[in-house]
């Protein structure tokens, strides 16, 4: 049997308990089974992630998977700017998950909308926000620096 690692554990797993979570809306359900956000892999060099511009030409929103980096980070093109989201839960450190119309934590159920404000407690503050720069043709993200 193979072995899961804890970060395809966490997406698998918290998918399958997004089915569970009554206090969720039909439409997240739908959305969180529906067409997952595009993942992007990459790795790390200094604690800066690099995602290039183009990847954003046809998606707004994209989730980073990083190399030997315990959480996600999802990235939304807005107005031209762009945010950066480390998919932390802010309660007790679990991996959230996108849904259709935000974020969500399987261990206690917070839930948080796009822009990473708590909807739904235990969660009392917003996801981490990450500091973004554009150089030539990508996108930054400094990984240790707060927005
Ligand atoms: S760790 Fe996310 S709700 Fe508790």
């Amino acid at each position: 049997m193979q072995k899961l690692e804890r970060r395809d554990f966490l997406k698998t797993g918290c998918r399958i308990c997004l089915l569970g979570a009554a206090s969720l809306t039909l439409g997240d359900l739908l959305s969180a089974c529906g067409t997952p956000a595009k993942v992007f892999s990459t790795t790390m060099n200094n604690n800066q992630v690099n995602v290039p511009l183009s990847r954003f030409a046809t998606e707004d929103t994209q989730i980073i998977s990083v190399q030997h980096f315990e959480y996600e980070i999802a990235v939304r093109k807005k107005n031209d700017q762009y945010e950066a989201l480390l998919m932390q839960c802010t309660h007790q450190h679990n991996q959230v998950v996108r849904t259709g119309s935000g974020f969500y934590c399987s261990l206690h159920g917070s839930q948080f909308d796009q822009d990473g404000n708590v909807k739904k407690g235990p969660a009392e503050r917003p996801l981490p926000r990450l500091r973004t720069e554009i150089v030539q043709d990508h996108l930054v993200i400094h990984t240790n620096q707060k927005a």
